[in-house]
């Protein structure tokens, strides 16, 4: 596998009337993902990208995170900082923001 972990943010917007990641932080996530692995020295073995719609829309702004497949809802920017250190760094699922399907 290239990375040690992929982080998949959705930025997905539907042209309908649900609301959707990327109308609400999507973007700016994925900016925030990418700023603070590249401050941790990660770079080059964490990769943060946005994606399409990973089908969690009920609870965006969601990602995913592999290999686990671990999946994030209610996302915020205040919420990068720990997915980073506690799930990336010291492998610790964040059971608060964890969604279970
Ligand atoms: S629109 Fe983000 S998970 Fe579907």
């Amino acid at each position: 596998m290239r990375y040690d972990k992929h982080i998949f943010i959705c930025t997905n917007q539907k042209p309908d009337v649900k609301k959707c990641c990327g109308e609400v932080a999507g973007m700016e996530l994925v900016k925030e993902f990418k700023r603070q692995l590249t401050e941790h020295g990660l770079k080059g073995t964490v990769r943060a990208q946005r994606s399409g719609c990973i089908d969690a829309c009920e609870f965006g702004p969601s990602l995913v995170i592999y290999p686990e497949g671990t999946y994030y809802g209610h996302v915020t920017i205040a919420d990068v900082c720990r997915i980073i250190n506690e799930h990336v760094v010291a492998g610790k699922v964040l059971e608060d923001l964890e969604l279970k399907f």
